[in-house]
């Protein structure tokens, strides 16, 4: 069962996306406007995809939106061999920054990847969110 992670198109993040964070709403709601933009990644075990994330790289800073794992393969490390991943994609390309909106019951697990909470904070659809962020020490901006 070796994990391999793979770049994927954003249609094929929805159904993820969709059953993970917003099962409640139309699959539409879990799109975001500029899908066509990013790069979006699937990490598969045995060919079944299992988690998904999207990097977004604007002004030289990367977001990354969209991180769901399936309920039924969470908390065996999948997630994280993804964000690390999707980190050094990052670093490799210059970028100085990676920023989340993190759920905020997320926050802990972010903060183990080395990201660090903002003042940035709002609630949307009644979930709570902070800005986490974590700045790349190899670049010209430090
Ligand atoms: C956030 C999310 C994508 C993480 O994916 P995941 O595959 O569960 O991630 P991991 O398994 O690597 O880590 C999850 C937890 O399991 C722990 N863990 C990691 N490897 C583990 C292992 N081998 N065995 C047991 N636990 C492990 C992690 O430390 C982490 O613990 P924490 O939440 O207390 O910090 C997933 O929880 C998810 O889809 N949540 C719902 C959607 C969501 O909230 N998305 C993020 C929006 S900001």
């Amino acid at each position: 069962m070796i994990p391999e992670i793979v770049e994927i198109t954003s249609e094929q993040t929805l159904n993820i996306r969709h059953k993970t964070m917003w099962p409640d709403k139309p699959i539409d709601y879990v799109r975001v406007v500029n899908d066509h933009e990013g790069r979006h990644f699937g990490l598969f075990i045995n060919d079944k995809m299992i988690s998904v994330i999207s990097l977004f790289i604007i002004n030289e800073e990367a977001q990354f939106r969209k991180f769901a794992t399936l309920a039924d393969y969470q908390g065996k490390g999948f997630g994280t061999i993804l964000l690390k991943k999707i980190m050094s994609i990052a670093e490799d390309e210059n970028i100085h920054k990676i920023w989340c909106n993190a759920r905020i019951d997320k926050s802990n697990y972010y903060a183990k990847f080395g990201m660090i909470l903002t003042d940035d904070k709002f609630t949307k659809d009644g979930i709570e969110y902070i800005i986490m962020e974590k700045t790349f020490a190899n670049t010209m901006y430090i």
